[in-house]
This record gives C-alpha cells, sequence and structure tokens, in this order.
C-alpha cells in the first residue's frame, strides 16, 4: 500500500505570532492539531505507514503523535537539521524506506491544507494513467494568487506556471501528491528545493507524465491566522465545540465557532466568540474573549478582556483573525 509523507518542517511565517511556539502542523483547528486531520484523512485511503518530514519545531510532533500506533497507524520521522525545502523534503523522508526498493507509491501531503477530497480515487487515477506524478488540483474562483496548472483534455499537465495577472486556468495545486518512486530519485539528494518551483516544472518540461486530479470538495490552506480561524469555524459548523473532560461552568456563553480543546475550564459569566482555545487552559469568571487565540495551558484571571491576542503561558501579542 502506497507511503505517505506529510510536509511539516516549514516555519508558518505567515501566521505568526501563532507559529512562536507551535509549528503550524500542530495548530489546533477544531480541537485537533492539522496533521491529526490529515492521518485521518490518508487512513482512510487505506495509507497506514507515514513519514513526518519535520524540521522547525520538530519536537513538538513526537510527544503527540508517538509510533502512530493510537491511531492504528505507523509513523516514522524524518528530521532536517536545516529545512530542505518541499522537494529536499520528500527526497529525505522517501529514503528512510528505502524509495529505491520498492513499487509502492507515495503520497504526500502539504502539512498545512485541510482537505477532503478522495485520496484513494487519485491514488488509482495515477496508477490507470500510469503517471509518474498525480496532482490534486482544485479550481479558485481567482487564481491570481497562486501559480495555476493547465492541463490537456487528458487531464494531462501542460505547464506550472507562476503567479499572473491573467492566469490560463483557475486551477490550482491543492497540495497532494501522489509521485511513483522512480520520480524521487530525480530530486537531488541532500539540497534545498522546491517541489513547486524546481522539480514539477522540470518534470513537465522533460515530457514526464504528469497528471492533475481534479476534484472540486471541501479544501482549505490554512496557512494564515484569518484561514486557520475559517477552518476551525468549518469544522465546529455551529456556535462551539468543546473537547473530552473540558468544563463550561453555568452562564457562560460560546458562539462564533469556537472552539476549546479537552481539559479546559471556563469559569461562569464569560463570553467567548470566535476563538480558538488549546488543552488544558484555565479561564476565570467573567471574562471577553474575542477574535483570540489561546495556547494550551494558558492561565487566565478573572474579569480578563482579551480582544484579537495570541496568548500562551509565554507570550501576550496582538492578532487580527479578519
Ligand atoms: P510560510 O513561511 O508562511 O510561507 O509557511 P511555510 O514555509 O511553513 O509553508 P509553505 O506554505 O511554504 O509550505 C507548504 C508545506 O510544506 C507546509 O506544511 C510546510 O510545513 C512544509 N514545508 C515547507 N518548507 C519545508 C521544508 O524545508 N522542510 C519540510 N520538511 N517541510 C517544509
Amino acid at each position: 500500500m502506497a507511503i505517505g509523507i506529510l510536509l511539516v518542517g516549514g516555519f508558518g511565517t505567515r501566521l505568526k505570532p501563532l507559529t512562536n511556539e507551535t509549528p503550524k502542523p500542530m495548530l489546533p483547528v477544531g480541537g485537533l492539531p492539522v496533521t491529526e486531520h490529515q492521518l485521518l484523512a490518508a487512513k482512510k485511503a487505506g495509507i497506514n505507514t507515514v513519514i513526518l518530514a519535520t524540521s522547525y519545531l520538530s519536537e513538538v510532533f513526537t510527544p503527540y503523535f508517538g509510533d502512530g500506533s493510537k491511531w492504528g497507524m505507523k509513523l516514522l520521522y524524518a528530521v532536517e537539521k536545516e529545512p530542505l525545502g518541499t522537494g529536499g523534503a520528500i527526497r529525505n523522508a522517501a529514503a528512510m524506506v528505502g524509495f529505491t526498493n520498492t513499487d509502492e507509491e507515495f503520497v504526500i501531503f502539504n502539512g498545512d491544507v485541510l482537505s477532503k477530497h478522495n485520496i484513494a480515487a487519485q491514488l488509482a487515477l495515477h496508477k490507470e494513467r500510469g503517471a509518474d506524478a498525480t496532482l490534486h488540483l482544485i479550481e479558485v474562483a481567482d487564481a491570481r494568487a497562486f501559480g495555476c496548472v493547465p492541463t490537456d483534455t487528458t487531464g494531462r499537465v501542460k505547464d506550472f506556471l507562476e503567479k499572473m495577472d491573467n492566469p490560463v486556468t483557475n486551477d490550482i495545486n491543492a497540495g497532494c501528491y501522489v509521485f511513483s518512486p522512480s520520480v524521487i530519485s530525480e530530486i537531488p539528494e541532500g539540497k534545498v528545493i522546491s517541489i513547486e518551483r524546481e522539480t514539477f516544472p522540470q518534470l513537465v518540461k522533460s515530457g514526464r507524465p504528469i497528471y492533475g486530479y481534479r476534484e472540486q470538495s471541501y479544501w482549505l490552506d490554512i496557512g494564515t491566522p484569518a484561514a486557520l480561524f475559517k477552518g476551525s469555524r468549518d469544522f465546529v459548523g455551529g456556535d462551539f465545540l468543546a473537547g473530552v473532560g473540558t468544563n463550561i461552568a453555568a452562564g457562560s456563553s460560546l458562539t462564533g465557532g469556537t472552539s476549546i480543546g479537552s481539559g479546559s475550564a471556563i469559569g461562569a459569566g464569560c463570553k467567548i466568540s470566535n476563538s480558538i482555545i488549546g488543552n488544558g487552559v484555565v479561564v476565570g469568571e467573567n471574562c471577553t474573549i474575542t477574535d483570540s487565540f489561546i495556547l494550551h495551558n494558558s492561565l487566565i484571571s478573572a474579569n480578563s478582556e482579551i480582544i484579537g491576542k495570541y496568548l500562551s503561558p509565554n507570550e501576550n501579542l496582538p492578532i487580527s483573525t479578519k
């Protein structure tokens, strides 16, 4: 069965300050890290072995995910001392399982995407076409902010184009790729390589069979605070969601798609709206929390007013969720 690689080693600069202490893929969406949502999607597609390609704050992943047995999966960790870029990370991770000795496909996930597309169908199309690589493509209303990926009538990728004012197609790279193992050896070893800017354009130029798998389903890149909050609200799908063992005292109001992790406690008379609250957070009585991100294990004293803030046990900084 295919082997998964999750790219989770980037700096997440656009999400600062939320990524000061937490790597982007470990930020919670609806109470679970983005990475956990992706592992569950991979498992649903029958992928049971996944390599986490980590670098920035790599030490945060292992205590949470361990060997993966909690999810009935096998997890491996490929740690880059210095980030190798998306291409270098794939090569480095695939080497852990000996990509030269396997016929298994690799399914690569950008670690900052929430997608409900059918991974098994993407994999099936890849095999059916005898492709070297098959990318999930998603159509967006306005592709100007993205590189776009035109395909021919058979679905074969014709080009990889940088951002432009008049995109030739609204299909963009959605960040999930199936690779045949032979393609991995095309990526130079131990070098910083971008899969999007270097590997894919080169493969297309040299006439290799690269296909697009087009599917319109729920898809969100959580790369900015506004997008992360939207992803969390989408997952909550109502006023609020609270994890196991979280206690909410009477007389508190939770609205705007607020999500609270597990083992937290909210005091009486609090008003919390459009906020993401982690695990083990204690909020005193009569607090107002709006448009804010409260990291795991934070303590908030009674009568606090927190609006548009990133709060952790160590930091208190402004954020914009709009
Ligand atoms: P920004 O700094 O805000 O652009 O975010 P980023 O660099 O963390 O992520 P970007 O959107 O550019 O990358 C897409 C995915 O690839 C993210 O899930 C990153 O964690 C991951 N990624 C990016 N660069 C590397 C890298 O050098 N090594 C590894 N292992 N993963 C990477």
